[in-house]
């Protein structure tokens, strides 16, 4: 099962280590759970997408996990940041991605964020009629966010091109708005899709592109406009259990690459710049969760697993059903044999991590490693149960840092007013 983990990790004397750090001595020195991030796998993933795709504007979709270290390393990488909160934004500029490097997004804009965007030169997702909102705030380069009816095939939650999406705009709405923007003279540098998140394949993406590239030719005949830019969002899936395809992210890039060119050349259209905006692809594999068994509980028909974590840091198998699996990183060589449930230590029957993974023999104490954790985790942890979030440290060459401290009980109080 080590191909979930990051490219570093190691089975070293029975004990899992990433990017030469040895699992018990991370969690020592840093406490579970523990959030750790392999540099050398970001770096890797970051630089298999570029050289897939070397004539496109690469951008980290940072809601995967809005990190300043990480910014900057994504930014040492030459990839831009795709935002969509002020929050996001406030991470990415400390990060120094300023101007053409960021691209806000969001269906529900505040003025002031639309201002700090304007501020940091950003390039900015219109999501509704809000052409008029952008240009008082002083955004100058836009793009115009387009649904196309297209059902990718994921998590319900996750979809985001089909018809009744809450996000973007059909296609007369997205005429009008591109319309209205022009009018106030904004620049209006091209169309947006995002068709869904953790996608194995690329159907969802070709589809959308075709009808993408029929909308401009609807917009070149209709305004006289064509895009110079297409921003085909995100959405390359990963492999966070091994039954899951696997969906190696150049190749995905590359397809949707030549398949934008394919379609605007059938259509007559001069080859746009193509933008992406992959949040998952790039950092989830990089990212290990570790977490200590408190408590082992030998039911009829079940092993109970409870480990020092659960929803409040990694909601994600509660949402959305999602799987993942486990290594005992203490004891990675003994052999699994008892199959057993993950529980996290929240007050939600839902709160279990994993329904059913084989371990050695399990006992309190023990150090368990979840693969392919990186994304969408820590970013939308929360403070349940007045649960302190943990830490998430960068691993690289045998040494690890602190790229997000342990939240403490005094931070949770601080926020209290009695
Ligand atoms: C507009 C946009 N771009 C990029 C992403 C990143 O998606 P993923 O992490 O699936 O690559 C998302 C995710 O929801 C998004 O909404």
């Amino acid at each position: 099962m080590l191909e979930l983990f990051p490219d570093t990790a190691r089975i070293d004397v029975g004990e899992l280590s990433l990017g030469g750090m040895r699992a018990s001595g991370l969690a020592g020195q840093f406490g579970t759970p523990l959030y750790v991030y392999c540099e050398a796998t970001l770096r890797g993933r970051a630089r298999e997408i570029r050289a897939a795709v070397p004539d496109a504007l690469v951008f980290y979709g940072s809601k995967a996990f809005p990190n300043v270290a990480v910014l900057r390393l994504m930014a040492d990488e030459g990839i831009g940041a795709d935002v969509s909160t002020l929050g996001e934004l406030a991470l990415a500029r400390a990060a120094g991605i300023e101007g053409e490097q960021l691209v806000v997004h969001g269906n529900a804009k505040a003025d002031e964020e639309l201002r700090a965007a304007a501020e940091s030169g950003a390039t900015v997702v219109l999501d509704g009629d809000e052409a008029e909102r952008a240009a008082t705030a002083g955004v100058r380069r836009v793009l115009v966010r387009v649904t196309l009816g297209v059902e990718a095939d994921t998590h319900e939650a996750i979809r985001t091109g089909h018809h009744g999406s809450k996000f973007g705009l059909p296609p007369d709405h997205a005429l009008r708005t591109v319309e209205a923007a022009l009018a106030l003279d904004l620049e209006v540098a091209g169309l947006h899709i995002h068709v869904g998140s953790q996608l194995a394949d690329t159907s969802g993406h070709l589809e959308t592109i075709d009808l993408l590239a029929r909308f401009a030719v609807r917009c070149r005949a209709e305004l006289g406009w064509t895009p110079e830019l297409v921003n085909v969002g995100g959405g390359f899936g990963i492999r966070h259990v091994l039954e899951e395809r696997e969906a190696p992210l150049g190749e995905l890039a590359a397809e949707v690459a030549e398949a934008v060119a394919r379609s605007w050349g059938e259509h007559g259209l001069a080859a746009p710049r193509l933008m992406l905006e992959p949040g998952r692809a790039l950092v989830g594999q990089a990212g290990v969760t570790l977490y200590r068994v408190l408590n082992v509980k030998r039911l009829d028909g079940v092993t109970w697993v409870a480990v020092d974590g659960g929803i409040s840091d990694n909601p994600r198998p509660e949402l959305y059903g999602a799987r993942y699996t486990a290594l005992s990183a203490s004891r990675a060589d003994q052999p699994a044999t008892e199959t057993v449930s993950i529980a996290g230590l929240h007050c939600e029957s839902g709160d279990v991590l994993i329904d059913d993974v084989s371990l050695p023999p399990p006992r309190p104490g023990d150090l368990l490693a979840v693969p392919a954790t990186g994304a969408y985790t820590l970013a939308m942890s929360s403070n349940y149960n007045a649960t302190p979030r943990p830490a998430a440290v960068l691993v690289a060459g045998g040494e690890a840092r602190v790229v997000r401290r342990r939240e403490t009980l005094d931070d949770l109080l601080a926020l209290e007013v009695w």
